[in-house]
């Protein structure tokens, strides 16, 4: 399949120029201007549009067993969602039980994926420790292509990862060039002030923030950086909500860290008052964790994106319908967690970031999708505008409008977080590997079509960090 996008201006993490895309057998063949067209090229016309790389989600949980329940959201509904939003590749999450083997696991996930239209990867997460992980977690990097491993600190009694775990996962990390990353909020703090708030008898969803303070986040935030900093292994966090890990994570930056952070279109954009609402499925439907902050916090976490403390932008995309938030109408702490976004962030990061003046359309694609290509190591496979990369592209329209509502949007829930925004700047083409999977409000994506990325482990920076531990290996003192 060969297409020619004609007339646009294409828009890479580093430049802004007008040029023809040429894409042939998935991949980009030619970037110029006035490209010839081939003989029987379909052609796409993007004049007064940008021609960027496609979205990449790395925060993702379709069909997650999870609070016993599933998400609403299976890999087909929820890619296809994501093309007709600019999003052409996701990184999801291989979540085993405690005590589960963890191939058994990432088996499991990779046959779900099987249904995918978008490309797709999986951090797998570590959820207990012995012998058997650490030596799966080694077939995972070297046979399997998965360079990350996630930690939940939060999650008591089910997937919550102590101090034991994250040293042991850290440091085997390390030893495999792969790269940890954490959910932190104090799992701890956060179960006693659920059984405190349950005592007093506050029970409906305002007791979600109540109970995940900002502080707990920062704490873990910290306690998460400070063993990443003497194992001296680069750390990721996911969904930075508040000020306090955001501060945790300068600090660390500024002190030589190699740490990233990672923001949702959701922290950015919506704030704690909807916990307030009346209606329970309302609030239910916006629990979250880490839950929505303050506008104080929202505003520090634009800043910490324009700044460069945070890197990417992800959604964690993680779907339940009424009935299922329901299942926590007489108990906050019962009502799954998570909210829905992957079809809605790069429009809503456009408006809110681009049309306002805090990002050029260059810093867009970082957040949106080259620093993740980067940070995860498919670049530039993936994450760029480039001959030889994937032909995954997003034709931009920054005239486009629409408001978001749950009454059209792809996503399968029944409510949408962002509802009632207007956003102006949307996808009006989305092409994953070369073929169109959404034209002009016609969604084409393929059930199966997504391919799996292997994600190769870092040669560096591990081994400058490797090299560095290695200087301060301590001695035994020898004594007479
Ligand atoms: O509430 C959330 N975020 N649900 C999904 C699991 C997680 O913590 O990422
Ligand atoms: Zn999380
Ligand atoms: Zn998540």
């Amino acid at each position: 399949m060969t297409t020619l996008i004609r007339g646009g201006t294409v828009v890479t993490a580093e430049q802004t120029f007008r040029a023809d895309v040429l894409c042939e057998n998935g991949k980009i063949a030619a970037i110029g201007e006035n490209l010839d067209i081939p003989t029987g090229a379909q052609i796409i016309d993007a004049g007064g549009q940008y021609v960027m790389p496609g979205g990449i989600d790395p925060h993702t949980h379709m069909q997650l067993p999870f609070m016993g329940t599933v998400a609403s959201e299976d890999f087909y509904t929820g890619t296809a969602a994501a093309m007709a939003g600019g999003t052409t590749s996701i990184i999801d999450f291989v979540i085993p039980d405690p005590e589960q083997n963890i191939m058994e696991a990432y088996k499991t996930w990779r046959e779900w994926a099987k249904k995918s239209t978008a490309d797709y990867g999986f951090h797998v997460a570590i959820t207990w420790w012995d012998d058997s992980v650490a030596k799966d977690m080694g077939t995972l990097v070297r046979e399997e292509g998965v360079n990350s491993f996630k930690h939940f600190m939060a999650y008591k009694g089910a997937i919550m990862a102590d101090d034991e775990i994250l040293y042991n996962s850290f440091s085997r990390s390390l030893a495999l060039g792969a790269m940890p990353t954490v959910h932190a909020e104090n799992g701890e703090l956060v179960f006693q002030l659920q059984k405190k708030l349950l005592e007093e008898g506050i029970t409906g969803p305002e007791g979600h923030p109540l109970s995940r303070p900002p502080a707990a986040e920062g704490e873990a935030a910290n306690r998460a950086l400070r063993l990443a900093e003497v194992i001296g292994v680069p750390l990721y966090i996911v969904h930075v909500s508040a000020s306090d890990a955001l501060e945790e994570i300068k600090r660390a930056r500024g002190a030589g860290q190699r740490v990233y952070g990672e923001v949702l279109a959701g922290h950015l954009t919506i704030d704690d008052s909807v916990y307030r609402d009346t209606d329970f499925t309302a609030a239910a439907a916006h629990v979250m964790s880490p839950p929505f902050r303050s506008k104080e916090h929202q505003a520090a976490l634009w800043k910490g994106l324009q700044g460069g403390a945070l890197h990417t932008t992800a959604t964690d995309h993680c779907c339940f319908c009424a009935d299922q938030k329901a299942m926590g109408k007489d108990n906050f702490a019962q009502i799954p967690n998570g909210c829905a976004g992957v079809e809605d962030r790069m429009s809503v990061l456009w408006t809110h970031g681009v049309n306002t003046g805090r990002l050029t359309p260059s810093e867009f694609v970082a957040i949106t999708s080259a620093n993740a290509a980067r940070i995860f190591n498919i670049y530039p496979q993936k994450g760029v505008v480039a001959v030889g990369a994937d032909a995954d592209l997003v034709v931009w329209d920054p005239e486009l409008s629409k408001t978001i509502s749950v009454k059209t949007h792809h996503q399968n829930v029944d409510y949408n977080v962002f509802e009632g925004m207007t956003v102006k700047g949307l996808a009006s083409h989305t092409l994953s590997r070369g073929v169109l999977t959404w034209k002009d409000g016609d969604l084409r994506a393929v059930k199966g079509a997504g391919q799996y990325v292997k994600r190769p482990a870092y040669p560096a920076p591990f081994d400058a960090l490797a090299k560095r531990a290695a200087l301060h290996k301590p001695r035994a003192v020898k004594r007479s």
